[in-house]
């Protein structure tokens, strides 16, 4: 008898794609986004990972076979539930099929009993940031798919208690447990060299090295005063982070790292990135690339927008790949 020894790096991941919907997420956003990848990159980090579109997309492509690859959030309930699914997901799966049962008979009744009876009480009872896991994680990680796959517009809305209070989606028939891709994720994540963490996107520049690709999504900048959805967190994503944020993607691009970056185009950010001296001097280059919104917070401003992708990366040399 040969025995066939696979290695993890050779686990298959090409189909793995995000398993979350998330506000901002960037699928529609790659034929634009994929025009930025730099020819060569020697880590990859994303520390802005939401549902990780984009690390879905370089990981199918093979992109960052062999490559360290740092998958960071500050949403503790996020990375729990990545967490779970790479750790443990036939356990995941186990509940989520409980869940499915029980949407398909119960509906939105049932939607309102998981979120108030069992996941914000159980959430409340945990400190998030421990370390470690416990069987609550994979329960809580199955309620995290459920509540997200049959929510109003797949929002993470956290409350001023920081209770999750998105109201039931009407979905005629959602897909809630999508077993195979929940185990390609579960591959994906799996393959030696990618780390999952919970931490603020200002850690990154101590985490990478020069010649690094950094890839950062944050909450967008309002283009007014009501217009976005900035309340992946109870503290929402301020000004001074912003600027905090271009500073760094500066140092980064400074010592030789490959980044890029979306944002929405606002009086803010054509400051920080467009008309900024500071961010040509490093480099950067602001392009406006057209991009549908999915998600605002009053659904009056859907259709076609502009957005920002910030980067240092010609995409005139790549397009000549
Ligand atoms: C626009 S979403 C990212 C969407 C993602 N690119 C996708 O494809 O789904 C922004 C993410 O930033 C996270 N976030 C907000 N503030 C943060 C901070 N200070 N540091 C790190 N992550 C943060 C949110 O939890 C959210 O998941």
């Amino acid at each position: 008898m040969t025995l066939a020894l696979v290695s993890a790096s050779e686990i298959p991941v090409a189909s793995a794609s995000p398993f979350l919907k998330w506000a901002g997420g960037k699928r529609q956003l790659l034929p634009q986004i994929r025009r930025f990848y730099p020819p060569t990159f020697n880590e990859y980090a994303e520390p802005f990972l939401g549902s990780g579109a984009v690390f879905f997309d370089l990981a199918s492509r093979g992109l960052l076979d062999g490559k360290r690859v740092l998958l960071m959030d500050s949403n503790p309930d996020l990375i729990a539930c990545y967490a779970a699914v790479r750790d443990r997901v036939d356990q995941v799966v186990e509940h989520l099929r409980r869940l499915e049962e029980g949407h398909r008979s119960g509906g939105s009744r049932f939607y309102y009993g998981v979120r108030d009876e069992r996941f914000n009480p159980i959430r409340r009872s945990l400190a998030r940031e421990r370390a470690g896991g416990s069987a609550d994680d994979v329960e809580l990680a199955a309620m995290m798919i459920y509540l997200n796959r049959t929510c109003f517009n797949g929002l993470f809305r956290l409350n001023a208690r920081g209770d999750f209070n998105t109201p039931a989606g009407r979905y005629a028939n959602p897909t809630i447990c999508d077993e195979a891709n929940l185990r390609n994720v579960s591959s994906a994540l799996r393959v030696p060299g990618v780390e999952l963490r919970l931490g603020d996107f200002s850690d990154i520049a101590d985490l990478t090295a020069p010649g690094a690709f950094v890839y950062f999504d944050p909450p967008y900048a309002p283009i007014s005063r009501t217009a976005n959805f900035t309340s992946y967190t109870a503290t929402g994503f301020s000004n001074g982070q912003q600027q905090q944020l271009r500073d760094l993607v500066i140092t980064l691009a400074e010592r030789g790292s490959s980044v890029l970056l979306s944002n929405s185009v606002a009086p803010l950010t054509t400051r920080l990135y467009e008309t900024s001296r500071k961010a040509r001097r490093a480099g950067l280059r602001a392009h406006r690339v057209p991009a549908r919104r999915a998600i605002n917070c009053d659904g009056s401003s859907r259709g076609t927008v502009h957005e920002y992708l910030v980067s240092n990366v010609d995409p005139a040399e790549v397009d000549r790949r």
